[in-house]
């Protein structure tokens, strides 16, 4: 593994895809860090890499290319560490990055915030309170089309109960609903207090009205929501992802909706969001024709991947990141990092909590 090159003066951070939200946290808090920050709009990629070159670290968020080829022009250029300001590292090829580049996260920020905004996409998507707002808006105070259903005893499906899963769980609880969950590592304990169910993943899809998506995007997790988990589905069902884009095959959810054999999808995550999310694109035409059409459905809520996006979960973002990069570059601490080996579940480091 690559050491560390200990340096004089403030750690110099290249930090890139900035949004105006990212700098407020970040300026805010960076006083309180030896760290001095050069911030770049672009996303981070091979073609960009080249603007961090003198930097100590870069910081990187979820639709920044973290593969070899920016790996090497990183590492050519001098950067020691990759501070991701976020809790998923599937845009990371940690095989291609492990031993040249130490890459750490901020593993929980604010696991309620997401949590709530899947709860926030649920209860809009069912009770159709983005249409009303536009109807009363307008001066249309009729109801028609704007029929939900109770969610106090309905079954919510819960795959992955890690820190978001279980909140959402628990949140789904206070609601009356029966909560079913499935997680290869289930938590009986929490799942026995919290009155929760551990059932197969196709028992859950089968007994489910709505089934939130918490798991991180693995391969293994890829298009777990496909033509056949659509299809034991019920047919009213909504379903809410504010995991991954690529955890649902989202040719197979265009088709189920045509189909009318599923009730809704509250999405908050794209499997192609890199070209779209986070940017302004309301003047130029949308050439991904699956997001086009997946706007056209009248049962599809979109949001674009904002389920972080509060001042407690910024905040912490930004101390944990500053902390991260800190700790590294003056103690060679590395409490949050992404390790290669503990993926392929060989990692000596699980034992002691340092891993995930
Ligand atoms: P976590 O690591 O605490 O929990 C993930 C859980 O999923 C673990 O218990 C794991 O065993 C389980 N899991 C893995 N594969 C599974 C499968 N095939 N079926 C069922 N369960 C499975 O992660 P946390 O913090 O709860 O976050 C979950 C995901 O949420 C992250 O990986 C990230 O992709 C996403 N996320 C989205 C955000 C947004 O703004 N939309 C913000 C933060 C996280």
């Amino acid at each position: 593994m690559k050491t560390l090159t200990k340096r004089e003066g403030p750690i110099r951070l290249a930090f890139f895809d900035t949004k105006p939200y990212d700098r407020e946290y970040f300026d805010v808090h960076k006083n309180n860090y030896n760290v001095e920050i050069k911030y770049y709009p672009v996303k981070l990629s091979a073609d960009t890499a080249s603007l961090a070159r003198g930097y100590d670290a870069v910081c990187a968020f979820v639709n920044d290319e973290l593969d070899a080829a920016t790996a090497d022009i990183l590492v050519e250029g001098g950067v020691q560490l990759v501070a991701m300001r976020c809790a998923g590292y599937n845009n990371v090829d940690l095989k291609a990055i492990w031993g040249r580049l130490h890459v750490v996260r901020v593993p929980a920020y604010s696991p309620h915030a997401v949590a709530e905004h899947a709860v926030a996409l649920l209860l809009t998507l069912n009770r159709r309170i983005h249409k009303a707002y536009v109807r009363t808006k307008e001066g249309n105070f009729t109801l028609s089309g704007l029929v939900g259903f109770d969610l106090y005893g309905k079954t919510a499906g819960i795959i992955g109960t890690g820190q978001i899963g279980r909140i959402a769980a628990e949140i789904f609880r206070g609601f009356g609903m029966d909560v079913l969950a499935s997680d290869p590592y289930p938590n009986e304990i929490w799942a026995a207090e919290t009155g929760v169910r551990y059932v197969s993943m196709e028992d859950l899809f089968r007994q489910s009205d709505v089934v939130s998506l918490h798991c991180p995007l693995t391969p293994e997790n890829h298009h777990l929501i496909n033509d056949k988990s659509l299809s034991w589905m019920k047919k009213n069902a909504i379903i809410i992802n504010t995991g991954r884009g690529a955890l649902i095959d989202t040719k197979a959810l265009i088709h189920a909706l045509k189909t009318n054999s599923l009730g809704g999808a509250a999405l908050d995550v794209y499997e192609e969001e890199d070209e779209y999310f986070f940017e302004d694109h309301s003047t130029s035409v949308i050439k991904d024709d699956v997001l086009a059409r997946l706007l056209t459905f009248p049962n599809v809520l979109i949001t674009s991947h904002q389920a972080f996006l509060t001042h407690e979960a910024l905040t912490a973002i930004a101390t944990t990141t500053l902390g991260n990069i800190q700790n590294y570059f003056e103690t060679g601490d590395l409490t949050n990092e992404i390790c290669y080996r503990c993926t392929q579940k060989t990692c000596s480091r699980k034992e002691t909590g340092r891993c995930f």
